[in-house]
């Protein structure tokens, strides 16, 4: 048997509320982080985006931006669509709102670095119109299975896209 299932989403601000809904996103350190953001989203610098299943107002993909990052742009960061959900255009959606509201202060430019390793997510971004404008490397600190905490060194594809166009 298959079925279909039309789930109707909105997009609003992400909530320290909203962060035990969110485990699927990352490790509890990811979760410290996203927190960290909403700190900074309260300070004016960053904001941080949720779609939402319409029904149960609970995030099914989550994203963040960031307006220090990039001079006269706004960054778009820590894309993430619940692992189930993921292809049905939730990110796409996210994309569309984290864009109105760099729009919204005014500026005309989007940026995000995407790894190397992830051409899936490129081809998403390519698709919605960002190019690569340079290469750089990049590490975070991430939890590994056993706790204990490692630095992940990368390198990322850091594309631009004009929101006037
Ligand atoms: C990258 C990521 C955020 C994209 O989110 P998403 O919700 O899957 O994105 P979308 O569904 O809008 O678009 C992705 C794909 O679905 C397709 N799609 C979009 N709307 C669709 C729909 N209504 N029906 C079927 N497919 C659809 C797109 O064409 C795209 O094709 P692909 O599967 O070949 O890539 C998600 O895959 C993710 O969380 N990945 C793990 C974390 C990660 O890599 N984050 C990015 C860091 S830069």
């Amino acid at each position: 048997m298959s079925g279909e299932v039309i789930l109707p989403v909105h997009v609003r601000d992400l909530t320290y509320a909203d962060l035990p809904h969110c485990g699927w996103s990352g490790s509890s350190l990811h979760l410290l982080v996203v927190e960290n953001e909403l700190d900074r989203a309260a300070a004016g610098v960053a904001e941080y985006l949720a779609v939402c299943a319409a029904k149960t107002d609970l995030p099914l993909a989550i994203g963040g931006i960031d307006y220090e990052l990039a001079p006269a742009a706004g960054s778009i960061h820590q894309l993430a669509t619940m692992p189930a959900l993921q292809s049905c255009g939730l990110g796409t959606t996210l994309m569309a709102a984290a864009e109105d509201r760099i729009r919204g202060r005014g500026l005309v430019r989007a940026e995000l670095g995407v790894e190397q390793e992830n051409p899936r997510a490129r081809a998403l971004y390519e698709r919605l119109g960002y190019v690569v404008f340079d290469t750089r490397p990049d590490s975070w600190d991430e939890e590994a299975p056993d706790g204990t905490l490692r630095r992940y060194e990368t390198v990322c594809a850091i594309m631009a896209k004009d929101l006037r166009a």
